[in-house]
């Protein structure tokens, strides 16, 4: 699966939605999150994103690999919905996502 790291957080560019096939992009409080049973692997976000928050799992850089648990963690919660569209915005985020210091404007 591909996963969404740190550089998404605050930013929610919301490019990479665009071109997902399948939908599973899904929205958090402050940032969003890829279902790693979902995403077919196509990689057609992670070029995309204006940031570069985007990696495959195994190629995300050692700082931010907690982020791999976040974006399957994320989903303990809403399970596998199918597609992010109909979910919308939720308010939720991984616990240490939402502890973040906010990033500057
Ligand atoms: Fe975030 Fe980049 Fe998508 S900032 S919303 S991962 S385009
Ligand atoms: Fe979608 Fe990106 Fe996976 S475009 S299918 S989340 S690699």
């Amino acid at each position: 699966t591909y996963i969404i790291a740190e550089p998404c957080v605050d930013i929610l560019d919301k490019a990479c939605i665009e071109e997902c096939p399948v939908d599973c992009i899904y929205e958090g409080d402050r940032m969003l999150y890829i279902h790693p049973d979902e995403c077919v692997d196509c990689g057609a976000c992670e070029p995309v994103c204006p940031v570069e928050a985007i990696f495959y799992e195994d190629d995300t850089p050692e700082e931010w690999a907690d982020y791999i648990a976040a974006n399957v963690d994320f989903f303990d919660a809403l399970g596998s919905p199918g597609g992010a569209a109909k979910v919308g915005k939720t308010s939720h985020d991984a616990p240490f996502v939402a502890a973040l210091p906010q990033k500057a404007e």
